[in-house]
């Protein structure tokens, strides 16, 4: 027995379009979604964009920053901080944002949507 999931990519923005370090809103497969191209790696990261905390969607005016190497976007509500790359949230254990699956093609950055 085999379960195949398949991965819808949603074009979302040029990549040049993206100001490093500050992030965008975008709207994936239903979903509203914040996408980081960070400063320093150039790599481009994609969390939720509903803040958890204070229940807005807030999440793309975010801090961008850093916490021992990891990258991480601050709530622009209340300050909690989230790991980019799982989601995280660096000052509750119990609170993950989702994290989607990113990609660039022909200078194009897409999001990975469709069945979890
Ligand atoms: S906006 Fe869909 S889970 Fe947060």
């Amino acid at each position: 027995m085999t379960t195949t999931t398949t991965t819808t990519w949603t074009r979302v923005c040029a990549l040049d379009a993206l100001v490093p370090d500050r992030g965008v809103a975008a709207l994936v497969d239903g979903h509203q979604v914040a996408v980081f191209r960070l400063g320093g790696s150039g790599d481009v990261h994609a969390i939720d964009h509903h803040d958890p905390f204070s229940g807005a969607n807030v999440m793309a005016r975010g801090l961008v920053g850093s916490r021992q190497d990891v990258p991480t976007v601050a709530s622009p509500m209340h300050k909690q901080s989230f790991d980019l790359t799982t989601g995280q949230c660096l000052d509750d254990a119990d609170v993950t944002l989702r994290v989607w699956p990113t990609r660039v093609v022909d200078g194009w950055v897409e999001i990975g949507g469709g069945t979890a």
